[in-house]
C-alpha cells in the first residue's frame, strides 16, 4: 500500500505508511517501552517476519518523521487480524490511535477482507473503551492457541 492510500484516513499531521528497514529499531523500542509485544521470538525477529510475510504488514504513524504509533495487520483469507496498536504516551488522546486502526482497516478492505478481529489481554482490559469507540464488540467465542 502506498502512503497515499492510508493518508486519506489520517487526522491532521499524522502520516501513516508501511514500515521500512530504517524503522525497525525505533519500532522495537516503542513496543518494548509499552510492553506491546509478547511472543516466542524476539521483537526484531517478529518485526522481520511480519514485514516479509506477503499477507501482513506493520503500519507506522509519524509526525515530522518521529514514530508516534504502530499497528500490525494481517489477512488470513477469512478475516483480518489487528495486533499491537500502540501510540506513544505523550501523543495519546489526539485521535492517532483511531487513525492508525482505521488505516489498518483500510489496508484490509483493500485486500478483500470483510471482517476484522483483535485480541485484548486480560491485563489490558482498560483499553476496551477505546475499541468500543471504534465500533469493536465482544464476539461470542473463546480464543484458544498453542505454540508450534
Ligand atoms: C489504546 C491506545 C492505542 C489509544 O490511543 P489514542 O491515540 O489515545 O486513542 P484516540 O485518541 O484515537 O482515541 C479514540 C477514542 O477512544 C477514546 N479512548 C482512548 N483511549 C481510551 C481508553 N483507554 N479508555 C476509553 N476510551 C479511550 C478516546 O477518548 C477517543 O474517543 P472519542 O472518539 O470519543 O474522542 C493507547 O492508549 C495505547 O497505545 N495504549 C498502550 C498500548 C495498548 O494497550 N494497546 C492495546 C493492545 S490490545
Amino acid at each position: 500500500m502506498s502512503a497515499t492510500d492510508v493518508q486519506e484516513v489520517v487526522r491532521t499531521e499524522l502520516l501513516i505508511s508501511e514500515i521500512t528497514e530504517a524503522d525497525r529499531q525505533a519500532l522495537a523500542a516503542l513496543w518494548e517501552r509499552y510492553d506491546v509485544f509478547r511472543g516466542v521470538r524476539g521483537t526484531l525477529d517478529f518485526i522481520e517476519m511480519t514485514w516479509q510475510n506477503p499477507t501482513s504488514t506493520i503500519l507506522l504513524g509519524k509526525i515530522s518523521g518521529a514514530l508516534i504509533s504502530s499497528v500490525t495487520v494481517g489477512y488470513d483469507g477469512h478475516q483480518g487480524w489487528i495486533y499491537g496498536i500502540c501510540v506513544d504516551q505523550p501523543a495519546r488522546r489526539h485521535g492517532h490511535g483511531r487513525a492508525t486502526i482505521v488505516a489498518a482497516e483500510n489496508w484490509l478492505r483493500g485486500r478483500g477482507a470483510g471482517a476484522v478481529a483483535l485480541q485484548v489481554r486480560f491485563t489490558t482490559l482498560s483499553v476496551l473503551g477505546f475499541y468500543d469507540k471504534l465500533g469493536y464488540s465482544f464476539q461470542n467465542m473463546v480464543l484458544l492457541g498453542r505454540n508450534l
